[in-house]
């Protein structure tokens, strides 16, 4: 089967997410930063278990994350928070790291849910979890 122009945008963008979450992989995050993104800003709790006891509340509608940390890498973490729509396109996971977001409201239009450091920061906080 000949590739559609959406396939060859879907593996364009696979490739880019791919080379940009294994750069992000190398750069330097703070466990202790990335503990309160994933509770604040990120917001992660709302659909993942995580081992933050002093939040009540925690999600079950993706998988629990308390030993993400020896599932999966950096670059494989990186990958799921910046666009897990690459990995599952069908995925109800928000892309924390891309601009071209649908349904966004005015003010927040090109901007990114978290920041570089932030992803940095989360990644480095996972692969705590083990
Ligand atoms: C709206 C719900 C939702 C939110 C919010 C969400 N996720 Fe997810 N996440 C999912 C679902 C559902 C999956 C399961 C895989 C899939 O859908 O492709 C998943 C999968 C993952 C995985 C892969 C786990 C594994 O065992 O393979 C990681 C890592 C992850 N999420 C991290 C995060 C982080 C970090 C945040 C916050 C920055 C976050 N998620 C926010 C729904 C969510």
């Amino acid at each position: 089967m000949p590739a559609t122009p959406w396939m060859r945008h879907a593996m364009a963008c696979a490739m880019l997410v791919a080379w940009t979450a294994a750069a992000w992989a190398e750069m330097p995050g703070d466990a202790g930063r990335g503990r309160v993104a994933v509770i604040g800003k990120g917001n992660c709790l709302a659909c993942h278990h995580l081992p933050i006891p002093e939040e009540p509340d925690h999600g079950d509608i993706g998988p629990d994350l308390s030993t993400v940390g020896s599932r999966l890498g950096a670059t494989e973490l990186a990958a799921r928070i910046v666009d897990p729509k690459t990995i599952n396109p069908d995925t109800i996971m928000p892309s924390f790291f891309k601009t071209d977001l649908h349904r966004v409201a005015k003010d927040w239009q090109g901007q990114t849910i978290l920041t570089r450091q932030d992803v940095a920061d989360v990644v480095a906080y996972l692969l705590t979890l083990k």
